[in-house]
């Protein structure tokens, strides 16, 4: 049996969910985040350290402006209603990503960071105008600043997830395979799972599933 510390997930299929049942993409996100406390709650329950979950990419930045500002009043919603509740259950909040949102965004989630920053049954990495590719250049570009040597180890230590360990498991829902600029170096040993359903479907016994088959493979790592 597979030990699980981490699992990274690709939350999509929010539009397209809020299009077919509500005839509106932003209602998909809405509902969305009650798939969200689903998941937080079994992975709490699964013993799971850490959970890394993409919620704007720095590409969705593309999206129309009405969609972007629903998203980050979900997100504002979000944090402000359920801040406390994340810390009694001892869950420490971290950001990857740039945060350079709003004034008052930027200052919600500093506070969540501070407020849960002692917290250590649970760390969800909401992953936030979150690029690999930038943070890779970033990362190299520190390290050209420190003039340190173009190692595995300094390139770890230069990348927003230092101190954390790669996740065991991706799950992508949504019905679409690919990574879409996700933890790129992150994920080079990563147990991959795509999910036809849209996140607002995806539920518990859904996420129960892939943690069965993900402990059951036989993980190589180039060995044998
Ligand atoms: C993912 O759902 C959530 C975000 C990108 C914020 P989408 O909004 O990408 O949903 P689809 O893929 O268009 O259905
Ligand atoms: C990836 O989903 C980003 C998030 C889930 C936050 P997208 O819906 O933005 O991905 P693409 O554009 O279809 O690749
Ligand atoms: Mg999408």
């Amino acid at each position: 049996m597979n030990p699980l510390k981490h699992v990274a997930i690709i939350m999509d299929g929010n539009g397209r969910w809020g299009l077919k049942y509500r005839n509106s993409r932003n209602e998909g996100h809405r509902e969305g985040i009650n798939t969200l406390e689903k998941i937080i709650k079994e992975s709490l329950k699964n013993n799971i350290k850490f959970l890394t979950l993409y919620a704007f990419s720095t590409e969705n930045w593309k999206r129309p402006k009405n969609e972007i500002s629903f998203l980050f009043k979900l997100l504002e919603n979000f944090l402000q209603t359920k801040i406390k509740d994340l810390h009694n259950k001892n869950i420490k909040l971290k950001i990857i990503g740039t945060i350079n949102f709003s004034k008052k965004i930027n200052r919600l989630l500093q506070s969540s960071e501070k407020i849960t920053s002692k917290n250590n049954k649970l760390q969800i990495n909401l992953a936030l105008n979150y690029g690999s590719k930038a943070e890779l250049i970033n990362a190299f570009k520190l390290i050209n600043k420190n003039k340190e040597k173009i190692t595995e180890k300094n390139l770890i230590r230069n990348l927003q997830t230092k101190n954390i360990p790669d996740p065991d498991i991706l799950i992508r829902t949504g019905n679409t395979r690919r990574l879409s600029n996700f933890l790129l170096w992150q994920l080079a040993y990563t147990e991959i799972f795509f999910e036809k359903k849209l996140w607002p479907e995806f539920n518990e016994s859904d996420f129960r599933k892939i943690i069965n088959n993900y402990k059951k493979i036989k993980r190589n790592y180039g060995s044998i």
